[in-house]
């Protein structure tokens, strides 16, 4: 870590020269993310930046400082409890950066705990039937729109798919399922967060309840028959967790790719040169658009030294990724023919199932380039809309057209979602009591107390 020069801080009061804070929201942040980053990499690793109106923070833009971030839980520790009393209770950015028990706003054997039990049972699943399933869903959703001509692909293809890639892989019922992404989504876009949170709440605690009174083959049994025993409470929190870190940037990551593969001369005709193109679109969207751009908060116990500034304590210290991996201080040479980007993290949080991930947004964009080959954007590349986030870089449609095909045979499995029975007829339905201790437990966490 380095020294500081008295006074070269980043305290609540902003830039040290201007006093200025960097909004992360608004439409000049939303429509060109990485003007603001190079404006604001131009001041050196560290910027002062407002996460929402009056809600300070440090953004860590310099690829170096981001690394000693990430791999020092020590000086920079995940649990924002203490930070979360200093905001008030409506601050939109709560929901994303609250505290809960899981493997990633926590340290040290708690953290080994919660991640252990979420990569022994990844590990358990056979990558050949996630495979098969994924192909076999992706021609199911593309079925539905094939004939039309026309379709969005971020709804109707992108953000689909992860979702049923999360249900199979948690043996989850239907509607669980899809209360479970319609609440995540409204958490990230801010809309009404208290309710979303509440339905989501209730959906995961449905699939537990299902699992443990009829344990199958699935992600969410083997998690909860891990020998760290983990309680209901923690189960949920992980799901929860795996819930949000799998399907929003797993969409955005398919969706982003594809809008450069649609819009850029670079991948013109990318039928003829294979996968390897896809590849390289994916390699460029983790390098240039990453679909997580600013996470990975941290919350300094006590004042630190970073990159020659003075961090304050309890004052969030932000990673962008997206600004990190573009750091011209780390050279375009390092970039080419590499995976040496921050995309999916890196030290003891980094994304543990970067190799499955990339999997599926590749499958997932080889299935639709072979179904639809004239595949083309519905509207100029600079029209297309884009969330508005300070955490991920996702688009909010993805219009496309293409030449009408005609629909092709699918596994029968992929036909509806997979085959798991309803819960009211394995598990007892949770009693309003347990629902209404749920409920509060959550909102407590949700407002770091
Ligand atoms: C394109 C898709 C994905 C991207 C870009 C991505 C990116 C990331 C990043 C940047 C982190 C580090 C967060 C931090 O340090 O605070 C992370 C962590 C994590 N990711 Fe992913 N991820 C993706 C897909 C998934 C999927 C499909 C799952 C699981 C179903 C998943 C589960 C997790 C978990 C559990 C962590 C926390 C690990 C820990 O704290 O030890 N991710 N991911």
């Amino acid at each position: 870590m380095n020294s500081a020069p008295a006074g070269n801080d980043l305290g609540t009061g902003g830039c040290p020269v201007t006093g200025h804070r960097t909004p992360l929201y608004g439409p000049e942040f939303t429509a060109n993310p990485a003007r603001v980053y190079e404006r604001l990499r131009a001041n050196g690793q560290l910027a002062p930046v407002e996460l929402a109106p009056g809600v300070p923070a440090t953004l860590v833009v310099g690829y170096e400082a981001a690394l000693e971030v990430l791999r020092n839980p020590g000086d920079f520790p995940r649990d924002g409890r203490r930070w979360a009393k200093t905001v008030p209770e409506d601050c939109p950015v709560l929901p994303v950066m609250s505290y809960r028990p899981n493997c990633l706003m926590t340290d040290g054997a708690e953290h080994a705990r919660f991640r252990g039990v979420i990569t022994d049972s990844v590990a358990r699943v056979d990558p050949n039937k996630v495979r098969a399933h994924v192909e076999a869903t992706a021609d199911m959703l593309i079925n539905q729109f094939a004939e039309r001509g026309s379709a969005d692909l971020l709804t109707e293809y992108a953000v689909a798919l992860p979702l049923w890639v999360f249900t199979f892989l948690h043996g989850c019922p239907k509607d669980v399922g899809e209360r479970m992404v319609t609440g995540m989504r409204d958490i990230v876009d801010m809309r009404d967060p208290e309710r979303a949170n509440e339905r989501l709440t209730t959906a995961l605690l449905e699939l537990i309840a299902l699992k443990r009174a009829e344990p199958a083959q699935d992600m969410a049994s083997w998690m909860l028959a891990h020998p760290a025993q983990l309680t209901d409470e923690e189960i949920l929190h992980q799901l929860f967790l795996m819930l949000g870190a799998g399907t929003e940037p797993e969409a955005n990551l398919i969706a982003n790719a594809l809008r450069l593969l649609l819009s850029d001369h670079r991948f013109a005709g990318y039928v003829s040169g294979g996968s390897m193109r896809i590849e390289d679109a994916l390699d460029e969207v983790l390098w240039t658009d990453p679909p997580v751009a600013n996470l990975s908060a941290s919350y300094p116990e006590r004042e630190v030294l970073l990159a020659g500034r003075r961090l304050p304590a309890d004052q969030p210290v932000v990673i962008s990724y997206a600004a990190a991996n573009t750091d011209p201080e780390f050279g375009d040479e390092h970039r080419s023919g590499n995976r040496a980007h921050l995309a999916w993290g890196a030290g003891p949080h980094a994304c543990p199932v970067q190799g499955q991930a990339r999997m599926v947004a590749s499958i997932a964009i080889e299935k639709l380039l072979d179904r639809l080959p004239d595949l083309a954007l519905g509207v100029p590349v600079e029209d297309l809309p884009w969330r508005e986030s300070p955490f991920l870089r996702a688009l909010a449609g993805l219009p496309v057209t293409f030449t009408p095909v005609r629909p092709v045979e699918t596994a029968p499995e992929t036909t509806q979602l997979p085959a798991v029975p309803a819960p009211a007829r394995h598990a007892a339905p949770l009693p309003t009591a347990v629902r209404q201790r749920w409920k509060h437990a959550i909102i407590r966490w949700w407002r770091g107390q």
